[in-house]
């Protein structure tokens, strides 16, 4: 069980926001596999303040999801606060998290996302604008960080304190600084570092790949909960392991080439629901070489996929594979999804690390930012 605020969790596992992925079907797909918080995908407070459509078409919620989260961006407390208040009184959401870690040099070089933890006082007032704004509705805030921009400018102890002392009901960290982007290994000790620090449960996020590492992940730190990213790519029934392991067992689906295809339709035929047709099966293309990773299936079979139009197009597909082609174990517990090299310098506002408070600092605030952690 994960307490956030007023907000119980059965299972302590969340899907973590990740741009492009989790929209509401494959939410639903993973839902339908186990249990815990399915974050959408991050929105720009901007945005949803604006009214712009692009942001209203990425807040689409499944009939059957009855606890919406949200992750919000921004670098502005006065927008955070404004799209939070709008998250509580227009779309119902019963969690909203605050993107502190996208690494992405077009966010990092306005001071956004990874970048901005560095400005505590700035922190601060964004987070406290947010809790203000959901408090009335009952509605609990957390925040997802990282250990900072680099190993020189830590940012993620400070962080924590002044999550709490925001009101913040959890932070979520990355064991990654900027400047690692998704490359090396987390670092699961700033974890038990940030657990020892702060009362607020601390949600741990890093190279979580099988059920396994989860609980290994919270023996050893002590987190309330584990939030995955790339380990669940092409993979939603890992939820299930996740939440038998939180149950005591120890359960590794295996599913056949068979089964496997049987989820890339239903995955499909979720996007196509809500996307239409077209731009359903153009987004479903991204997760083909994620199910496909380690089968036997072919280069002219895997490009094919790769530009599968119709559904009717993919079930002719997924009827040339064969369905009991076993599961290649050989996969399991190895990384997947961006890996990446390190980045020699994180890009950053001009003078951004002369001064680390930044109380009232005003950044431009982005309405388009959409790519991410
Ligand atoms: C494709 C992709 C998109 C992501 N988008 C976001 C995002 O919008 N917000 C965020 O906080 N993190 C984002 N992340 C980071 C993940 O939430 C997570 O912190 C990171 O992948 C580390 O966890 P993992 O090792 O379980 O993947 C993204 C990651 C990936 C791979």
């Amino acid at each position: 069980m994960l307490t956030l605020g007023s907000l119980s969790v059965d299972v302590p596992v969340v899907l973590a926001p990740m741009a492009g992925i989790t929209n509401a079907a494959y939410r639903r797909l993973c839902a339908e596999q186990g249990a815990g918080l399915y974050v959408c995908e991050m929105i720009t407070s901007r945005g949803l303040v604006e009214g712009d459509q692009h942001t209203k078409d990425m807040l689409v919620f499944d009939e059957l999801e009855t606890v919406r989260s949200v992750q919000l961006y921004g670098t502005d407390p006065v927008y955070v606060g404004k799209a939070a208040e709008i998250l509580c009184a227009e779309y119902g959401v019963a969690h909203i998290d605050l993107n502190f870690g996208c690494p992405v040099p077009k966010v990092t070089r306005k001071g956004g996302g990874g970048a901005l933890p560095w400005k505590r006082g700035l922190l601060g007032e964004i987070l406290e604008h947010a809790v203000a704004a959901a408090t009335p509705y009952d509605v609990p805030v957390t925040m997802k960080t990282r250990k900072g921009i680099d190993d020189d400018h830590l940012t993620y102890l400070d962080a924590g304190r002044i999550a709490q002392e925001s009101g913040c009901a959890a932070i979520a960290l990355h064991g990654r600084t900027v400047a690692q982007a998704y490359s090396g290994e987390a670092d699961w000790d700033a974890i038990a570092a940030l657990v020892a620090h702060v009362d607020i449960p601390v949600l741990g996020n890093g190279d979580i790949w099988e059920a396994a590492d989860a609980i290994r992940m919270v023996e050893q730190t002590g987190a309330a909960g584990v939030v995955v990213g790339r380990g669940c790519l092409g993979r939603p029934w890992i939820f299930r392991d996740l939440a038998a392991a939180f149950s005591g067992e120890e359960v590794a689906t295996l599913p056949t080439l068979g089964e496997v295809a049987a989820m890339m339709r239903r995955h499909a035929e979720l996007l196509c629901q809500n996307m239409g047709e077209e731009r359903g099966c153009k987004e479903f293309r991204k997760h083909v070489s994620w199910y496909l990773k380690g089968f036997a299936a072919g280069g002219e079979m895997r490009r094919s996929l790769g530009l599968v139009d119709s559904l009717a197009a993919l079930d002719a597909l997924l009827a040339g594979l064969d369905p009991a082609e076993p599961f290649p174990v050989a996969e399991l517990g190895t990384p997947r999804g961006r890996q990446g090299s390190p980045r020699e310098r994180v890009v950053l506002p001009e003078g951004w690390l002369e001064d680390a408070d930044g109380s009232g600092y005003h950044l431009q605030e982005d309405a388009n930012e959409t790519t991410g952690g």
